[in-house]
């Protein structure tokens, strides 16, 4: 069984976690982030955020708080990073010091290519208990359904769709009325505080991957 540790503190006690952010959206969840590190209770600091959206709200956001935002073109890809695009990715990562991907909001499944450059640190969100509901739209899918909880996940990615082993889960209840949209909102209440908190585990360097299971080391 393959077990594998990530050292957080990137092998020094100074040495603080460098998270490059990659998405799509309006970049809420890079805010919860941000607002950890401010607040001091996110070791780490984001060097860079890069959308393959050239109006993404994640650029402003990103521009507003002084951290350096580059749009990247994906192309020819519609869903998936692969090829040249990836390399580009790969390329603009490195150059701003990366040691940690964050995958917020990024609507496109990344490639072996990445996750092989940053040793598997990346990490990604998904608005929903996983193992269901991968794919798109996650909330739309528990509605449907008619689940009366759901919720969201941080993981590590792997070469699946929202496969890889799971660091924090938080349970969101579906309520009497709730639409597509009060339930995401709901669902982005509790990511707000999965994405830091999970992202405080990995810094602490004493996260451990034994099969499908994350846990701590003391
Ligand atoms: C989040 O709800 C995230 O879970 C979802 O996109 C939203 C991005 O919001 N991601 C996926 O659905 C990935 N399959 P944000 O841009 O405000 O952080």
């Amino acid at each position: 069984m393959a077990v594998r540790c990530y050292d957080g503190r990137m092998n020094s006690e100074t040495k603080q976690m460098k998270i490059g952010v990659l998405g799509s959206g309006s970049g809420s969840n890079m805010q919860a982030i941000l607002d950890a590190v401010k607040a001091g209770t996110l070791d780490a600091r984001v060097v860079c955020v890069i959308a393959d959206v050239p109006d993404a709200g994640i650029l402003e956001r990103g521009r507003r708080h002084g951290v350096p935002s580059f749009y990247v073109d994906p192309a020819p890809y519609k869903t998936k990073l692969d090829g040249d695009a990836e390399a580009r990715y790969i390329a603009v990562l490195r150059e701003q010091g990366v040691d940690t991907v964050v995958l917020a909001g990024f609507m496109r499944i990344v490639k072996r290519g990445l996750l092989q450059a940053f040793g598997g640190r990346v990490l990604n969100i998904h608005p929903a208990l996983l193992p269901s509901f991968p794919g798109l739209k996650a909330w739309e899918q528990a509605l449907a359904y008619g689940v009366t909880v759901t919720g969201c996940t941080v993981h590590f990615v792997d070469e699946g769709t929202d496969t890889g082993p799971i660091i924090v889960q938080r349970a969101v209840p579906v309520q009497p009325g709730d639409t597509a949209a009060t339930l995401h909102a709901r669902i982005q209440t509790a990511e707000h505080e999965a994405y830091p908190e999970a992202l405080r585990l990995l810094a602490s360097g004493r996260l451990k991957i034994s099969g499908r299971a994350v846990t701590q080391q003391f």
